[in-house]
């Protein structure tokens, strides 16, 4: 029933279910080791909350870091939704979960990596559950996670309610695409909307928005690095290429940035990785034009398939270029 799942370094699977979890070895099919239970309430199907591997950074070895936030107690639209998240370090001797409050309770949340490293929550409820007509108090708030400081803020707020079934995905200009909505079991259209009725009282939503994080905000929009150009758009393990870009400002900070948006249903999104490429020092000739080496994680198993290489100069992102991964 709708399990949050993690492909980790070494090629085995973070599986989560209610409140437990495990590495689970697929080729032979038995438990690696299981993880305490995360204290909350629960935090799946039909209480989903959200979860997100962390971005992984050389400068802790790619350590693999799960967050879940939010969930339920019961499938009832009385249910208040879980105002927590826990952090669990898979790999560590004893894993344990660092819980962390929410600013606010949080049902069917979803979690999508930012270019400046921060993680964004969005979407869902503060009361009630999945199912039809059972989610109430739309939660419309933009809460941002810095996993550095372990800090939350607020950064942004919605008019729409996106209550059940909705999704957001990263794209390749670094802002965020959120669409749909629907807690009801058959469609139901603005103008049958009665909020006297729960199974009416919101609608099937088809509105669609795009969220700007603060890195693209005023005048950063107007400095992004431009003009990217990739040696090579097909990779293997340990792979190296060369990035070409121009950026009009003095470079000061640069991220190479290997992304997959991964996919989502029934509120749960599955399957998005980014990782921080290790990097050479950068070279810039008088006109701008910026040269640097970067090379696929060592040692880190990545699923084979489509992936984005975002360029993050002084903090602001190009525009994604695709590259294919092959095992
Ligand atoms: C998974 O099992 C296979 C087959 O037994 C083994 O070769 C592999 O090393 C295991 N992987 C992990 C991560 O334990
Ligand atoms: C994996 O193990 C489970 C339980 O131990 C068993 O029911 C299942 O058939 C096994 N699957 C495969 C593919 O061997
Ligand atoms: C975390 O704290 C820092 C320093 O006070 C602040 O700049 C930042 O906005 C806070 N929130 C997030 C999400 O980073
Ligand atoms: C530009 O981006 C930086 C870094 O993310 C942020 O601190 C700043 O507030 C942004 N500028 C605006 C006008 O939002
Ligand atoms: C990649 O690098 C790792 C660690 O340096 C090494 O163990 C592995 O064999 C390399 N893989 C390939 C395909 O070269």
């Amino acid at each position: 029933m709708y399990p949050f799942l993690h492909l980790l370094n070494d090629g085995s699977l973070f599986i989560f279910a209610d409140r437990s979890s495990e590495i689970f070895n697929v080729t032979s099919n038995c438990t690696i080791k299981t993880m305490p239970d995360l204290p909350g309430m629960h935090r799946t199907y039909p209480n989903t909350g959200g979860s997100v591997m962390l971005p992984l950074h050389m400068e802790n070895n790619y350590e693999p870091e799960i967050m879940i936030c939010g969930g339920g107690q019961a499938q009832a639209v009385d249910s208040r939704c879980d105002a927590t998240c826990g952090r669990l370090k898979p790999f560590s001797v004893e894993p344990r979960w660092q819980i962390t409050a929410m600013p606010e309770p949080r049902g069917m949340v979803e979690a999508v990596l930012l270019l400046d490293g921060t993680v964004l929550w969005l979407n869902g409820c503060q009361q009630g559950a999945q199912g039809f007509g059972l989610a109430t108090e739309p939660a419309l708030e933009a809460l941002i996670y810095n996993p550095r400081r372990g800090n939350w803020s607020i950064s942004g707020r919605s008019v729409i309610p996106r209550l059940y079934h909705s999704v957001a995905l990263l794209l390749l200009d670094g802002t965020v695409l959120i669409a749909r909505s629907n807690p009801n079991e058959m469609p139901i259209t603005m103008s049958q909307v009665d909020v006297r009725d729960q199974s009416k009282a919101f609608p099937t939503d088809f509105r669609v928005e795009i969220y700007t994080p603060v890195y693209l905000r005023g005048a950063n929009a107007s400095s992004r690095p431009t003009d990217i150009k990739l040696s090579d758009r097909t990779y293997t393990a340990n792979s190296t290429f060369e990035i070409e870009f121009i950026i009009r400002s003095k470079l000061e900070t640069l991220d190479i940035i290997l992304y997959s948006g991964g996919f989502v249903t029934h509120s749960v999104h599955m399957g998005q990785v980014m990782i921080y490429l290790e990097h050479s020092g950068w070279r810039v000739s008088n006109t701008g034009q910026t040269k640097v080496k970067a090379c696929m994680p060592k040692g880190v198993k990545i699923a084979p398939g489509p992936y984005v290489v975002y360029v993050v100069a002084n903090g602001v992102p190009g525009i994604g270029e695709f590259v294919t991964f092959k095992l």
